[in-house]
């Protein structure tokens, strides 16, 4: 058993979505949640930018005494994650990409998928690593689509410049068949209606969010270290204001919250 919370981090509202899961999934742990909401978007930096924001998000979860922490950003765990482990040694942090890659394996039937993400993304190639390793005979289409994260940070979820941008970046992937699209960043989930609409219901959309609350759950487990006793506390830190963070917050989690902000810098 072990009552400290789990810590999760993005750089903005997308890891939102797979705080979600987590209360799905394990409905009696405590969460903290940090969104670099004065750093977004993430995706157009280069990995030594992005290790740095990582570590020092990592670094003030701990002074939560967290007890594992899941870095709910793409981009955060295809550029970051092998060197966060080394920096922090001492706690176990999960990230999405092997989730998102199991579970696009699972998916397809006629092996043509479409990752999306940002380009930092995109450029660390992680997602197409995994899944050829798995599925060596694989047509992979990936595609960066980096305005989704401003339109999700706006809470332009649904409506004719969303539907319109994803158009335009998927037409791709879609002309060359795919049956199955990753949704490679947190962000996209917040888009998923429309992205839906326009991908049409024969192709599938696989967010890693579950997975990943899944393979917690499972560590947890293994370990011994959930949490005792029944009803969870979920903080939420931001390094910024922003308006969109509470109504999204609300409207994804169904629940009134109020983020303190944090001064990220010092950590
Ligand atoms: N939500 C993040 C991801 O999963 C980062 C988006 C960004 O800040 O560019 O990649």
């Amino acid at each position: 058993m072990d009552n400290r919370p789990i810590g999760l981090f993005d750089s903005g509202v997308g890891g939102l979505t797979v705080v979600k899961q987590v209360m799905k999934v394990l409905p009696n742990e405590d969460t903290i949640y940090f969104g670099d909401t004065a750093r977004v978007p993430y995706g157009s930096k280069t990995r030594e930018t992005v290790t740095k924001f990582s570590a020092q998000i990592i670094r003030f979860l701990m002074t939560k005494n967290v007890k594992a922490i899941i870095i709910a950003c793409n981009t955060a765990s295809s550029n970051s994650y092998d060197d966060l482990v080394r920096i922090f040694p001492d706690i176990p942090i999960f990230e999405v990409i092997t989730a998102g890659v199991e579970s696009c394996i699972e998916a397809t039937k006629n092996r043509r998928v479409g990752i999306i993400g940002t380009q930092a993304t995109v450029r660390s190639a992680a997602y197409e690593r995994g899944i050829k390793q798995r599925m060596p005979d694989i047509r992979i289409y990936s595609q960066a689509c980096p305005l989704f994260v401003n339109l999700a940070e706006e809470g332009w979820t649904d409506n004719d410049v969303t539907r319109m941008t994803a158009e335009i970046y998927l037409k791709e992937m879609l002309d060359g068949g795919v049956d199955t699209i990753v949704l490679g960043c947190t962000h996209y989930p917040l888009l998923k209606h429309c992205i839906s609409r326009v991908v049409g219901e024969k192709v599938t959309l696989v967010d890693p969010a579950k997975a990943t609350a899944m393979k917690m759950k499972k560590f947890l487990e293994s370990r011994d270290m959930l949490k005792e006793g029944e009803g969870a506390e979920r903080r939420f830190y931001v390094s910024d204001h922003t308006q969109s963070f509470d109504i999204l917050c609300e409207r994804l989690l169904k629940q009134h919250y109020t983020a303190e902000i944090t001064d990220i810098e010092k950590y």
